[in-house]
């Protein structure tokens, strides 16, 4: 062993705080019922391939049964709890939050396998900073600029994915309640555990049965709640696929939705960047949360003159990236979320190196069980190449250069997302004019994956519709609200 290598001991966080239900059933009405179904699936920890829990597959008859129970609820109790007594509920649910910190971080990681640094750091903090947030404006939605009466629009279905299972519930479950709707939520199939535990939350803050239910299953389960002949909007959150089906499930029913689609984010380096800075940037673009990201920085664009400099710096600081056990503080990069993503990931790569682009991964050594992919780049990309066009949604960077920031701007809005796109430069006046040219609803300068539950998060074109978080964010779920 050469004397610059330097190994970290173990850091492992302890696993005791969580408590595993080896069953869970569904949350409606405030209690936990079986699924009608009769079925369940299991949730496995992708690192290792174990088995956690067994999950209700909620089918149409246990979907029919929550929206029931969230109009129940919406008429007789929430829609005519004050605005300052909502409030208090969502403070509490924050507070809980908070508390339970720990036990939420230790257990998104073991069903979903990021690492815990990012769930203990970034996942719990901003769910918790998202009650925060909207408790506060519960009772002054009349100031938001939505008029002097605004009104909630029901019951609303809501539909999430599994890269930030407890974040994506906050984003979409905190505005709906603070603005006076009820909730059925469906959580992903591959990562359940933690809305169960938000369940949990909800009775400890004695919120009145029904304002929250949770409905686990699949896409069947997504697609029945969607089409339910009763649901007042729908908030949904995945691939741009579903979110198509879901617009024309809605289109001649009069719902109104939100959809929170895929990207293909440009992270635009110019020649005048502070380059060690910019690079540790594009390594938290594209290796935060496995990539998994509908944000993130997954092309990176570089100027023609700095290219050889700032891809020997980042292939020196992608070696350095530590992949593994998602439970070791040390961990950077943990494991792929599922199989099917993991098969995707390989599947797009492939095509990558196929269709003429080289390829490079960082020497690291994968483990046995579970599902991995090192973190990876594609040199010599061209706009025409699949990796350049299509969300890979795993850890890898495709590059691409540029001569002039006209050509820089051309490139980057060259796709069918419009999410996020981050500015690298010393200069402020090219940040603002490059800023003006992005056809993206997120932009980052000198920083990227950057979030606030008060700024508005949301795309362009088949990024999506809507915004979420912020002053914006509330327009989805107030009736009438543009
Ligand atoms: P997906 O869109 O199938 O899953 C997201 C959620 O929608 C899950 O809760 C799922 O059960 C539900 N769902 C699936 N089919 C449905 C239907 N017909 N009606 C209603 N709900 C339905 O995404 P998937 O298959 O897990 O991932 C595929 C790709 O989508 C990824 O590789 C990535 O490119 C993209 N994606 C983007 C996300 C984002 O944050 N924008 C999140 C997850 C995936
Ligand atoms: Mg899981």
């Amino acid at each position: 062993m050469s004397a610059d290598i330097f190994e970290y001991a173990p850091a492992p966080e302890s696993r005791a705080i969580v408590k595993l239900n080896s069953e869970y059933g569904l949350f409606i009405n405030g209690k936990w019922v079986p699924p009608q179904s009769k079925k369940k699936f299991f949730s496995i920890n992708p690192a290792t391939e174990e088995v956690l829990a067994r999950v209700s597959q909620g089918n149409q008859a246990d979907v029919d049964k929550a929206v029931k129970a969230a109009r129940a609820a919406y008429n007789k109790v929430w829609s005519k709890t004050k605005p300052k007594e909502r409030a208090k509920y969502l403070f509490r649910i924050a507070r809980l939050l908070q508390e339970r910190a720990r036990e939420f971080a230790v257990l998104e990681s073991l069903d979903n396998g990021k690492p815990i640094r990012e769930t203990r750091d970034v996942d719990v903090p901003l769910s918790a900073a998202h009650f925060f947030y909207h408790a506060g404006w519960a009772d002054k939605l009349e100031y938001a600029g939505y008029g002097d009466n605004p009104k909630p629009y029901g019951v609303v279905a809501q539909i999430i994915p599994w890269n930030f299972p407890l974040l994506m519930l906050a984003w979409k479950v905190a505005p709906a309640l603070a603005t006076g709707n009820t909730v059925v939520l469906k959580p992903a199939e591959t990562t359940p555990l933690t809305a169960l535990l938000f369940a949990e939350i909800c009775q400890q803050a004695e919120l009145p049965a029904g304002v929250v239910n949770v409905v686990t299953g699949d896409g069947a389960t997504g697609a029945a709640l969607v089409n339910h002949g009763d649901i007042d909007k729908v908030a949904f959150t995945g691939s741009t696929e579903v979110g198509k089906l879901i617009a024309s499930s809605i289109a001649d029913r009069g719902i109104p939705a939100t959809l929170e689609l895929g990207g293909k984010g440009a992270n635009i380096v110019f020649d005048d960047a502070p380059i060690d800075e910019a690079v540790e940037g594009i390594i938290n673009g594209i290796f935060f949360n496995q990539g998994h990201v509908c944000c993130a920085g997954s092309r990176l664009l570089l100027q023609e003159s700095i290219v050889d400099d700032f891809l020997t710096k980042l292939q020196s600081r992608m070696a350095k990236i530590r992949v593994g056990d998602p439970l070791d503080k040390n961990t950077d990069l943990g494991a792929i979320n599922s199989a099917a993503q993991l098969s995707k990931i390989k599947e797009l790569s492939e095509s990558g190196t196929k269709e003429g682009a080289n390829v490079w991964s960082a020497p690291c050594s994968l483990p046995n069980k579970g599902f991995w992919y090192p973190p990876t780049i594609f040199t010599g990309v061209t706009q025409a190449h699949r990796i350049a066009r299509e969300e890979i949604f795993g850890p890898v960077l495709s590059v691409l250069t540029f001569r002039t920031p006209q050509e820089a701007m051309e490139k980057a809005n060259n796709t069918p997302y419009g999410l996020s796109a981050g500015i690298w430069t010393e200069k402020g006046s090219k940040i603002l004019w490059a800023a003006q040219q992005l056809k993206a609803g997120v932009i980052w300068a000198n920083t990227f994956n950057k979030f606030d539950p008060a700024s508005p998060f949301g795309g362009y074109k088949e990024s999506g519709w809507g915004r979420e978080g912020g002053r914006h964010g509330l327009a989805a779920y107030i009736k009438g609200a543009k």
